[in-house]
């Protein structure tokens, strides 16, 4: 941890600032120690580097099994092609003049395939996961001097208020258990002016029909190990039907939708390896979280407008995106 990232950091409890208590520092970073408040009511473990703000047992643990397994499997700078900084890109609208210099914080940072682009022009990037993701994510971007890392909760972020010039969250808010106030967590954090992008499932006639959701009740249940050992196996070949079924004429695009396995041929300019490495991923992806809840694209604007956000934009870019700008001068309802 940088010892300036504590100007920001605030108890996610009560609000207080923290002090560094007990630090070990290598080259420079706070290695272990401990983040205390002020009136010394509250403290918080720095473990390998990072700030922990949440017990390591969480709803998340898939995730972190996910990200540390695929810890570098979707960033740009190792899968070859522009995949990650594209989506990040469409989504946010955001131009790379305009954040860099900037504090972006990525909520629910994963592996950090998007806090990567945001690095590489320049801005300053909190990643925050709530799952060991972190330590994924660290392992891959410390060698960016602007990468800050935290292990915290959506729900109850340990920063000062207005603190982010831009916020994004992408693929996020549908893996929590209560996806509007995972949102209403975020306009909060936003400084004025500043920009807001999430983006997540939609919740559609189509998005109920797809087979994930028959199998996600007995899949979510399993241990995790179970289940990725389940999906090595199984990936291949179901990956192989489902090449075979999209190959029949017409009809093929909707057959092979019928398979449960993130097929991506066709779609991302992966080679032959990394189709089968990314379906793992994401077939896994898909049946492992506690929480998957698509949201409809009303209830996407209904959030921003709640949160009296201006140049509200939703649009289709892979998942549903909604983004907007918090006036100068906000009174935010939140
Ligand atoms: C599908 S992954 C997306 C990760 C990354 N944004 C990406 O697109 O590669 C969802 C992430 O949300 C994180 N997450 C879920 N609930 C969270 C919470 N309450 N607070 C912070 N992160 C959370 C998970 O740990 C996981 O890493």
């Amino acid at each position: 941890m940088q010892v300036e990232l504590v100007d920001i950091l605030r108890c996610p409890a009560t609000g207080q600032r923290l002090v560094l208590d007990g630090a070990q520092y290598i080259d420079g970073r706070v290695r272990s120690g401990f983040l205390v408040t002020e009136r010394r009511d509250h403290r918080y473990p720095i473990e390998n580097f990072i700030p922990r703000f949440v017990s390591r047992s969480n709803y998340a643990e898939n995730f972190g099994m996910q990200w540390n397994t695929f810890r570098k499997t979707q960033l740009d700078s190792h899968s070859g092609h522009l995949i990650s900084s594209s989506r990040f890109w469409k989504a946010t609208g955001w131009r790379p003049e305009e954040i860099a210099g900037q504090w972006l914080l990525d909520a629910g940072c994963g592996a950090g395939r998007f806090a990567e682009v945001a690095l590489n022009s320049g801005a300053k990037v909190l990643a925050l996961d709530y799952s060991s993701a972190v330590d994924a994510c660290y392992a891959s971007l410390k060698h960016h001097p602007n990468l800050y890392v935290v292990q915290g909760d959506i729900y109850a972020l340990p920063f000062a208020r207005e603190t982010f010039a831009f916020i994004y969250s992408l693929g996020v808010l549908q893996h929590t258990p209560d996806v509007a106030r995972a949102f209403a967590s975020l306009p909060p954090m936003v400084a004025e002016g500043g920009g807001l992008c999430v983006d997540y499932y939609e919740k559609s006639l189509k998005s109920n029909l797809l087979p994930k959701y028959w199998l996600r009740p007995l899949t979510r249940r399993m241990a995790k190990p179970e289940l990725f050992a389940l999906l090595k196996r199984l990936v291949p070949a179901m990956l192989t039907m489902s090449q075979a079924l999209g190959s029949i004429p017409l009809a093929g695009r909707l057959l092979k939708r019928l398979v449960p396995v993130a097929n991506y041929h066709g779609i991302l300019p992966l080679n032959e390896g990394q189709h089968r490495e990314w379906a793992l991923l994401d077939t896994f992806d898909w049946l492992s979280p506690r929480y998957d809840q698509p949201q409809t694209v009303a209830t996407a604007r209904l959030w921003f407008e709640q949160a009296g956000f201006q140049d509200i934009e939703l649009l289709r870019a892979g998942h549903l995106v909604a983004r907007g700008r918090k006036p100068a001068n906000a009174v935010s309802s939140f």
